[in-house]
């Protein structure tokens, strides 16, 4: 398997669609206390830009789930324990890398919400929906793509590509 050779989304228009997200979440989140849940791994280069350009002021933590092996989404995902303190009476954005079948995203919304949360919603760079087998849908969207498998700015494909700059699709 290789990259494509010409990216998918190019650093600027990654950086473009993350400012415009950014101002779209400030006007939504003004003067509330917003906590940013990044899901690891995936979402770090993402959430990182975004949280750098939000002018609104969060806390941030991090979650680990892990659901795919190469390229086959699993039907089980497991999570890691999230700071209770971050969430309770808060608004909590879900920052995910992509959305595909949704699992991931559906099992920690609902491990969120037993955490009593003031609100709830779900960003995403990348959404697959013609691969959903649940009805997440997200807040915030920054692509929506066919049914391919990526790579770059945080995705990986077992571990590689991960540190790309850019996003490209997985031949
Ligand atoms: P879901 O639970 O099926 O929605 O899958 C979500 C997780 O699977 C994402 O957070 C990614 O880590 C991974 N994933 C899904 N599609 C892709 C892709 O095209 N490239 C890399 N990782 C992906
Ligand atoms: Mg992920």
């Amino acid at each position: 398997m290789k990259i494509s050779d010409v990216p998918l989304f190019t650093a600027a228009a990654i950086q473009e669609r993350v400012q415009e997200l950014a101002t779209k979440i400030d006007r939504d989140y003004q003067d509330k206390s917003l906590t940013l849940i990044v899901v690891l791994n995936g979402a770090l280069f993402f959430a990182a830009d975004l949280a750098r350009t939000l002018k609104t002021a969060t806390l941030l933590d991090c979650v680990r789930a892990k659901s795919y092996t190469g390229t086959v989404a699993a039907s089980e995902v497991a999570l890691s324990e999230t700071n209770v303190q971050f969430v309770a009476g808060r608004h909590v954005l879900v920052v995910e890398d992509i959305v595909d079948t949704g699992r991931t995203a559906e099992t920690l919304l609902k491990h969120i919400a037993a955490r009593q949360p003031a609100s709830m919603a779900l960003c995403t760079l990348m959404d697959k929906p013609a691969n959903r087998r649940t009805t997440m849908k997200p807040e915030y969207t920054g692509f929506t793509i066919d049914n391919q498998f990526v790579v770059g700015y945080g995705l990986d494909y077992n571990g590689r590509y991960r540190h790309l700059p850019q996003v490209y699709v997985l031949e």
